[in-house]
This record gives C-alpha cells, structure tokens and sequence, in this order.
C-alpha cells in the first residue's frame, strides 16, 4: 500500500503489507493470523509523528481506528470520558469543550488520534496531558492481553512515556480515560495566549475562548500538513544546567530560556536553529519552515532519507554554535 496518504510530512513509500481495525478482537484476529510468520508490525494513529526514512517498510502497518467517546464515571468535581485511540485527538477535545469538560482546551489543534496522545505526553501552551491523563488500556501484541496502564505506571515526562521507552513497540493503546473537570483553572500561563485573549476582545475568559486563541496562534505560525508536509516540533526543547545556562547567556544574551524544576532551563530549540540561519532554508524539496524554524517540512517530494540528513545538518551545527545536543522529537521509522 502507498504510504502517502498515511503520514503527515508526506513521505512518498510502500508498506508490505496494511491493515487496518476497528476493535480488539479484529486485532487479536490480525495478530494470529499474520499475512506472513515473523513480520514486523506497526501500530499507527494519524501519522502526524512519524518519518519514514526508507522507501519501503518491510512489514505489517496496523492502523488504529477503534472509535468511541463515552463518560464512564463522574462526580461533584470530575468526568471521566473514555476515549477510544483511534479517535481524532482534536474532535475529542472540541467534544470535551462542547460539554463544559475542561482540561484539554490548551491542547487543540494537535494533530493525530487520541491513542497517540500518551506515547509522548503530548503537550502546548502550558499543558500536557499527563495533567488530565486518567488511564488508558493497551493490548499487548505478543502476550495477547489487555493490562490498564495508570499515571505512574506511564513514567510522563516532556515528550516522554514508557511506550517510547522500555515498552516501544510492545502495545497497542485500544483507549485513553481522561479526567475533564467540571470547574475549570484556566491556564493562560503561556505568554501568547494573553496576548491572543487581549487581541481577540475577551471579556470573559472560558474553556472555549482559550481553545479558539489556541487555534489562532497555531494555524499563524505551524504550516497545515494539509498544504505543507511536517511532523510538527522535529526536535525536543533541550535541557541544560543552570551552569551551562548562564554560560550561554554570557555569550548569547538573546537566548530563550525557560526555568525547569531541579535548578535546570529549557533552551527554545527554534530560536538556536534560527540562529545558524536555517530559517527559512530549502534545499530540493526539504526544508526548515520560515515561521518555526523547529519545524522541517516537505514541499512535495522530498525522500524520507533527505529530510532526515537535513535534520543530522541542524543538529551539527546547533551543537557547533552552542555546544548543544538537539534530540529528535519525530518517531524514525
Ligand atoms: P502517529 O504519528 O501515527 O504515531 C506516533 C507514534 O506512536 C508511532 O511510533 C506509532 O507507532 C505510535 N502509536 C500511534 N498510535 C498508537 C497506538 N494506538 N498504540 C500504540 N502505539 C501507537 N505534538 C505535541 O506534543 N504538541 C504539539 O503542539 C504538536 N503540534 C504538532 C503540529 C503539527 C502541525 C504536527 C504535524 C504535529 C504536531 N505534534 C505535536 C505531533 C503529533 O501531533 C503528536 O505526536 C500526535 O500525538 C501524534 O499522533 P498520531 O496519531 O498522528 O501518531
Ligand atoms: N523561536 C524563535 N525562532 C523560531 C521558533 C521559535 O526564536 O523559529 C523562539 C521564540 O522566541 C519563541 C520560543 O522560541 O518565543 C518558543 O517558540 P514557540 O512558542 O513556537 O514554541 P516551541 O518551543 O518552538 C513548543 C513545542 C510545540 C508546542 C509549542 C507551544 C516542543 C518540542 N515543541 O514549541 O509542540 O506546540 O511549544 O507550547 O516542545 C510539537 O511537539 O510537535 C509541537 C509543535
């Protein structure tokens, strides 16, 4: 099957074999009755996290599209809406805000399906979901069973879960429960959403409004992988010491820094990459977006393989200029 259609930077290829399931029994039945022994296999949401960096996947890709809100529990202070992972991420989130659920509404606009949201603990404007995040249950491919996963057996972090980590290629996540409140606590922490508010004439602040400036301030400066092909963020925001920190702003008094817990600081990765002038860069069909520079981007037919030298060259010349280590935030496949 052609790949295209089926990841956001628009990476041209061939899968062996593809399939898709809507439940999972019809997964277990995909899982027992291989097109061929020993096939390797991938889960996939919406695509919107992925590079293929070969033009061919020698393999089985399983796409998810197990559908479904529903509220399983609620109380004075909390709902608890079940979600199943093949749902779009931002339909659920414009689903929770048309109920008054609030929790989520930072986090519009964020391509791909619920079941992707805990793989990296998805997370804008202030929020990630980790702060909502309830449960979720996920199928284990080689056992064949169904365990629930909570909070802390997820290790969250930025960008971070278990999935990515000692369990990658392990799970299916089948659903995710999240906990929506009923009062909110806006979180307008996020410089440009107060800004955004204020520009919008906002008198009174609400779930809603937060999710609309949200939406406004990404659609100016992400491109639309319907238009341009991106996986987003590619790379994460680095963390470095207080030490270091203070080093680089004695020779880069510019630097965007934000303080993290224990004493560290996250340097904005973009405003780095902006200064070893790849802003804006192209070069046959790859390319780093002219409004995010820590987004790279395909403008047609750019081969997994170029995007990914692409992104070896940023990182080189990141660590050249400020003695720092980018890490890739896109799932290489
Ligand atoms: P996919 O790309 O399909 O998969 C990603 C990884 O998860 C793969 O390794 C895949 O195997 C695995 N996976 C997917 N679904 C499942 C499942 N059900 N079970 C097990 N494994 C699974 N991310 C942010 O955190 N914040 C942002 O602000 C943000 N902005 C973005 C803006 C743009 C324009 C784009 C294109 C991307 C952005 N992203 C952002 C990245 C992306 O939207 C998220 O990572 C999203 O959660 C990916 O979901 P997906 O369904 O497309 O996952
Ligand atoms: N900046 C520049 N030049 C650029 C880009 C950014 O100077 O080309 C500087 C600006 O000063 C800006 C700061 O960097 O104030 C931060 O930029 P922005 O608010 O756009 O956010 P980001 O750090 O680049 C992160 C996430 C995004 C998320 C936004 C909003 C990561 C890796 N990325 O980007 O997530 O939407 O914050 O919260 O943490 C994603 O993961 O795919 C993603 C898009």
């Amino acid at each position: 099957v052609s790949l295209r259609s089926y990841n956001s930077f628009g990476i041209a290829g061939q899968a062996r074999f593809f399939a898709s399931f809507r439940s999972t029994d019809e997964l277990k039945e995909l899982l027992e009755n291989p097109p061929l022994p020993e096939l390797p296999y991938m889960i996939l949401g919406g695509g919107s996290n992925i590079l293929f960096v070969r033009n061919f996947f020698e393999g089985l890709l399983l796409k998810n599209e197990i559908k479904g809100i529903q509220v399983v529990r609620e109380d004075d202070q909390y709902v608890y809406v079940k979600a199943g992972a093949g749902e779009n991420w931002h339909g659920f989130v414009m689903d929770c805000i048309r109920n008054d659920r609030a929790g989520l509404e930072n986090l519009s606009l964020i391509p791909g399906n619920v079941g992707a949201s805990p793989m990296q603990n998805i997370g804008a404007y202030g929020v990630e979901i980790k702060d909502c995040f309830h449960e979720l249950e996920a199928y284990h491919l080689k056992d064949h069973a169904t365990v629930t996963f909570n909070s802390a057996d997820c290790q969250f972090g930025y960008r971070e879960s278990v999935f990515k980590r000692q369990y990658k290629g392990q799970f299916a996540i089948l659903s995710v429960t999240y906990r929506l409140s009923k009062h909110p606590q806006f979180n307008t922490s996020y410089g440009a959403i107060e800004e955004e508010l204020k520009h919008m004439g906002v008198k009174d602040l609400s779930i809603k409004a937060i999710s609309q400036a949200v939406i406004n301030i990404r659609s100016s400066k992400l491109p639309n992988p319907a238009e341009i092909g991106n996986a987003g963020s590619f790379f994460k925001n680095p963390t470095v010491t207080a030490e270091k920190y203070a080093a680089l702003k004695e020779a880069f008094p510019h630097i965007v820094a934000y303080p993290t817990a224990n004493d560290a600081y996250k340097l904005a990765a973009g405003w780095m990459i902006e200064q070893c002038g790849w802003k804006g860069f192209r070069e046959g069909d790859a390319g780093v977006h002219a409004r995010q520079a820590l987004v790279l981007v395909n403008y047609g037919n750019a081969t997994g393989d170029e995007i990914y030298r692409l992104s070896q060259r940023v990182l080189d010349s990141v660590h050249e200029k400020f003695g720092v280590e980018l890490e890739r935030e896109v799932n290489i496949v």
